[in-house]
């Protein structure tokens, strides 16, 4: 097994449980984990050097929403939005008949496109969801395409009710054929509970099939006005609740109240905020200082998709959260790495080698680290729009 020693970082962010940083720092990758850290002078021997010349180490980013899987444009729909029209979810059929129409060989060039733009922006770890299929056919083929490439699929059949089918018989659909179609290549299962897509009852439906089929959960919810998509992440112990943007305190307490147990490792509802997304559907941004202070674990993430937020960048959210969201530098990337790792049940390995943890640079954890062309991660905030990604390195190998 090689053995690289990335040395003379200028700062290191670890994001670890003790949320070391530390300055003059080297880690040691061996294989895909992460093998020793700590001060450059007490380095290691290693078979490969490399001298990071002062830049600021951090965990690569972890995605842990977006909508990769897709075909089409909607670049009318955003240039209507900004000259004043509101977003509805309607738009998503759009992109379903484009999808529908693309071959396998297209859909996966356009995923590994948009996958290999996010690697390139420091991103390591990914999520994506189904969505545009929104039949049996074109569900269980975006999941299939979607397990081949990233590192977790959601199945996301309740996105929209495509047009021609009633209601019950689509969610009837949602919860039996097309659950059982997609079941081979997916994690988790998420509904799109809002006005304009599918009601609390709907919702439920949706969830309680998929969990009962083994799927982990997650919602989207309380995007596009307040509503009860918050309530029924939590009361179905969803792993995440992501948009929330317009949140009652009531909203925020039972978040904060799903998190009591966490102490002892029982995990709650993180709430994932996606300010690209925000912004371009003018919403107000999520209350992430709120959803802190109140004690609630909360994920940055890109929501990549063509209606609401086409982009990859998770720098992007890094820096908006920090400039417009109150977070601190520390706090936004680390809802970036560890808080999106959390929202995927892969902060902490669940094996005895840790294979599985992600979010944070740990003795043990994978070895996905990226390097910033500046001295500290302050520079993400502090010169927005610039990118800063040097260097990346995913599962012990460098990708960028
Ligand atoms: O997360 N909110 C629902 N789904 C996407 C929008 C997808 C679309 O408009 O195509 C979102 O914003």
């Amino acid at each position: 097994m090689t053995s690289i020693l990335i040395t003379n970082i200028g700062e290191l962010m670890t994001q670890d449980r003790a949320h070391t940083v530390l300055p003059d720092a080297a880690i040691m990758l061996e294989g895909e984990r992460v093998s020793w850290i700590g001060a450059a002078s007490g380095a290691p021997a290693a078979d490969e050097m490399y001298d990071a010349g002062g830049r600021a180490a951090l965990p690569g980013w972890v995605d842990s929403h977006t909508h990769l899987v897709f075909a089409g444009d909607r670049t009318a729909e955003f240039e209507a939005r900004m000259a004043g029209e509101g977003y509805a979810a309607g738009g998503i059929a759009v992109t379903m008949e484009a999808t529908r129409q693309a071959s396998d060989h297209e859909l996966t060039r356009l995923l590994l496109a948009r996958v290999d733009e996010a690697v390139a922006g420091g991103t390591t770890y990914l999520e994506t969801k189904t969505g545009y299929g929104l039949d049996e056919e074109h569900e269980a083929r975006s999941a299939r395409i979607a397990a081949e490439v990233v590192d977790e699929v959601t199945y996301l059949g309740a996105h929209l009710l495509p047009e021609g089918i009633a209601a019950e018989d689509y969610v009837r659909l949602v919860c039996g054929p097309m659950l059982k179609a997609v079941r081979p290549y997916v994690q988790w299962a998420d509904v799109f509970c809002e006005r304009g897509a599918f009601t609390p009852e709907q919702s439920r439906e949706v969830l309680t099939a998929c969990r009962k089929s083994g799927l982990g959960l997650r919602v989207h919810g309380n995007q596009l006005g307040h509503g009860e998509g918050v309530r029924l992440a939590v009361e179905f112990d969803a792993a995440s609740v992501d948009h929330v943007n317009h949140l009652t305190d009531g909203d925020i307490s039972a978040l904060a109240d799903s998190w009591s147990g966490w102490a002892t490792g029982q995990r709650g509802t993180v709430a994932t905020c996606l300010p690209a997304c925000d912004l371009s559907t003018r919403q107000p941004l999520a209350p992430g200082r709120k959803l802190l202070d109140a004690g609630v674990e909360i994920a940055l993430a890109s929501n990549c998709n063509p209606g609401t937020s086409y982009t990859t960048s998770m720098a992007f959210c890094v820096t908006t959260a920090v400039l417009q969201m109150g977070l601190s530098v520390h706090e936004a990337v680390r809802a970036a790495t560890w808080g999106g790792a959390l929202a995927l049940h892969s902060e902490s390995g669940t094996d005895d080698d840790g294979e599985r943890a992600v979010g944070s640079i740990a003795v043990g954890h994978r070895a996905d680290v990226q390097l910033l062309n500046a001295p500290s991660a302050t520079h993400l905030a502090y010169r927005p729009g610039v990118p800063l990604t040097h260097a990346v390195w995913r599962k012990g190998e460098r990708v960028r």
